[in-house]
Formats: structure tokens, C-alpha cells, sequence
């Protein structure tokens, strides 16, 4: 039977990442973890951040998603802020 392929199957040359983010994931206590992504315009961050949020969600587990945006750097609490809207306050 036909499956569509896994997105990792389009991610090339990021095992080193793939690999921290699941040491990441596996580190994460009952106190919660982060995890930052950063790097220059259109080098894959969205895309690994999508790997990630597959593999947390195979675990079960609530990843809240904050993104920077320069136009926010001097707003105080601006990442924060995202967190909390996106579902933290359910938290
Ligand atoms: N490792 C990879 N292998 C193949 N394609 C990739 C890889 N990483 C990203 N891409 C593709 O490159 C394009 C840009 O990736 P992505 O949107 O994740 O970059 P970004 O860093 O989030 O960009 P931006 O700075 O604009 O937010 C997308 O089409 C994505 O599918
Ligand atoms: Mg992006």
C-alpha cells in the first residue's frame, strides 16, 4: 500500500540537527525544555522546526512556538507574549 512519504524524507544533509533535536526531546523534563532555531533567511528553520513538532507530538508532548521577527526586537516580552497566545495560558 502506498504512504506518503515522511517529511524528513526531504530534509537533506540535517542529521547533525534532526539529531540534537531528538537529544533535545529526550532531555526534556517534567519542567518543560526549550529549543531555539536560528539562522540566516530561507535556510530551513521552519522546516526543521516542523521535524520537531512532529517528533513532540509523537510523544505526546506540548510544544509551544514562539518566532522572532525583527520587527518585534525592541518590544519587551513580544516572544512571550506569542507563547502565551498560542496555548500557554492553558498551562
Ligand atoms: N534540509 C532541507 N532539504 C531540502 N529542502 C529544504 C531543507 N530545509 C528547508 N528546505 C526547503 O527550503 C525552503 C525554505 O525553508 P524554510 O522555510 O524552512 O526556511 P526558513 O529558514 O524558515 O525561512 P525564513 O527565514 O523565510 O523563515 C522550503 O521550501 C523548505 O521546504
Ligand atoms: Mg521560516
Amino acid at each position: 500500500m502506498w504512504r506518503p512519504p515522511h517529511p524528513d524524507a526531504f530534509l537533506f544533509g540535517r542529521e547533525r540537527e534532526l539529531r540534537v533535536i531528538k537529544e533535545r526531546l529526550d532531555s526534556v523534563s517534567d519542567g518543560g525544555g526549550a529549543l531555539l532555531i536560528r539562522g540566516e533567511a530561507g535556510v530551513g528553520k521552519t522546516a526543521l522546526l516542523e521535524a520537531a513538532k512532529l517528533r513532540a507530538a509523537s510523544r505526546a508532548m506540548t510544544m509551544l512556538v514562539a518566532t522572532g521577527v525583527p520587527s518585534e526586537t525592541n518590544l519587551p516580552f513580544a516572544g512571550l507574549y506569542e507563547l502565551l497566545r498560542a496555548g500557554g495560558a492553558q498551562l
